[in-house]
Parts: C-alpha cells; sequence; structure tokens
C-alpha cells in the first residue's frame, strides 16, 4: 500500500502514541483525576478517527500499562469501567469506519467483563480492512519480551529450532505485535521524555515526538504538528544519507 499523506507531506505507516497527563491536567483545573481520563478517552476517539480519515495503515494506543495496575483502587476501576464503555459505545464507529481494532498485553488481568467488551469488539471489527488499532492494554515491554524468550527458549528445549536459529527475527515473531510493522512514529504527551516500557524492542527506529501538551488538550491541530515533524525527520537506519540517497545500502562490511 502506497504510504498516505497529507498536504503533501508523507506520513508514518505506524503511529504509537503514550497518552500521557490526564492526572495532571484535571488537577491543574481543581478536579479529581477521572475528570482527566474522560476527557482523554474523547480525545482517543478524536485521534482515532483523524488517523482512520487520513490513511493510516496502524494506530497503537497505550491505554493501561503492567505498571497502572500498582494506582489506587479507585482509579483503576475508574480506567477499567471507562474502557469497557468506550468498547460497546465505539464498536458501531468502528466497524463504520472499517477500523480493525485488536489488544496487546496481558489482557487476561482485566475485569471479565471489561474484556468480554473488548473481545466483542476484536470480533465485530474482524472483517474490517482499513486502518489497525490496537490498544495497549495491561501492556510491559519488557514482559513481552520476557515471554518472547521464554517460547524461543521452549521451542529449543523442545527441539523444534537450535539456539543458532535465534535472531532478531525468530525473537520478533514470538511477540504480540509479531503481525504489525514497528511503529514509525511514537508521540508522547505531557513532556516527559521516557518510554515508560512501551514498546521498547520495536522502538528501535522509531522517530520520537514529545510534547508539552497533555493528552487531553491534544487535539486535531497538535496530531497533525506531529505528522509534520514526522515528515521532515531523516531516517537513516544506521546508514549515511548519501547511501539513502543513491538507494545503495551496501551489504554489512568488516573492516
Ligand atoms: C495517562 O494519564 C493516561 C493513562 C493512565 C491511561 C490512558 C487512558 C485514557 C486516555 C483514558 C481512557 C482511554 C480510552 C481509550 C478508553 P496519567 O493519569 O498518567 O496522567 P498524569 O501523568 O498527569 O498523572
Amino acid at each position: 500500500m502506497a504510504p498516505a499523506s497529507f498536504g503533501g507531506s508523507r506520513l508514518p505507516s505506524h503511529v504509537a502514541i503514550i497518552m500521557d497527563g490526564n492526572g495532571r491536567w484535571a488537577e491543574m483545573r481543581g478536579r479529581d483525576r477521572a475528570f482527566g481520563h474522560l476527557r482523554g478517552a474523547r480525545i482517543a476517539k478524536q485521534t482515532i478517527e483523524t488517523c482512520a480519515g487520513l490513511g493510516l495503515d496502524q494506530l497503537t494506543l497505550y491505554a493501561f500499562s503492567t505498571e497502572n495496575w500498582k494506582r489506587p483502587r479507585a482509579e483503576v476501576s475508574f480506567l477499567m469501567l471507562l474502557l469497557g464503555r468506550h468498547m460497546r459505545k465505539e464498536r458501531l464507529n468502528l466497524v463504520r469506519n472499517n477500523i480493525r481494532f485488536s489488544v496487546i498485553g496481558d489482557v487476561s488481568r482485566l475485569p471479565a467483563p471489561v474484556l468480554e467488551e473488548v473481545e466483542k469488539t476484536m470480533a465485530a471489527t474482524s472483517a474490517c480492512t482499513g486502518m489497525s488499532l490496537t490498544f495497549a492494554l495491561s501492556y510491559g515491554g519488557r514482559q513481552e519480551i520476557a515471554n518472547a524468550a521464554k517460547a524461543l527458549a521452549l521451542d529449543v528445549a523442545a527441539g523444534r529450532m537450535s539456539a543458532d536459529d535465534i535472531t532478531e527475527e525468530a525473537l520478533s515473531s514470538k511477540l504480540q505485535t509479531s503481525h504489525m510493522p514497528d511503529p514509525d512514529l511514537i508521540i508522547r504527551t505531557s513532556g516527559e521524555f521516557r518510554l515508560s516500557n512501551f514498546m521498547l524492542w520495536q522502538a528501535a527506529y522509531s522517530e520520537l515526538y514529545v510534547t508539552e501538551t497533555m493528552w487531553p488538550d491534544f487535539e486535531k491541530a497538535e496530531l497533525l504538528k506531529a505528522f509534520e515533524h514526522f515528515a521532515k525527520r531523516e531516517r537513516r537506519f544506521g546508514c549515511t544519507k548519501a547511501q539513502l540517497e543513491a538507494g545503495t545500502t551496501a551489504d554489512e562490511v568488516t573492516p
């Protein structure tokens, strides 16, 4: 598929977003954190529809990390409630927009009614052929890599492969993201310069965009600004600019 573009600019094919700052946004307004999450869910919906409208191939949203389970019980319950409701309310819209929904993470930890809504949404959108939308839920990059290493170890122990067959590709194939390309662009809102255990393996060559804007204020114009920055980045993947311009990336040489 040809890469999508807007205003003549090259768009990333896979965008992944760390939606941060809901709590601070609400607290700055003298409101409780739930207010920020509510507004955050609205911005998530808007972002999903904008990305699908622009013709992006993949959008991944970090909606709940493994570490988020450590938050106060009331906040975790609210986030789970919001997630279940979002799944129920948005299911039909996703189908209408031809968006295929899936998840990465340890979803077995989700409350049963929430998991049911998630599964219903995956089933309802399974035949959609437009943008792939992935929610990272109860997700941790280190856990994902450890699980992949364990799967490889089991294959070696069972004689299905040898230790020499363990390559980057072999490990990638055991990740929950094995069916999707690595993110071209990772956006983080609220000004924190860290990945917070998000797609650690997959982020090797992702362009990073950090904005001070809190997630509840990350309106469409902010998203387009991130895409404009991406369009100006030069992605060399370890090669030189001259090589990329000439389209002649040499085989690896050992001096
Ligand atoms: C970060 O804000 C956000 C989260 C913990 C989860 C993201 C959740 C949403 C955007 C709302 C639910 C989304 C959907 C799609 C239903 P924070 O609480 O870490 O903010 P802080 O860093 O200011 O405390």
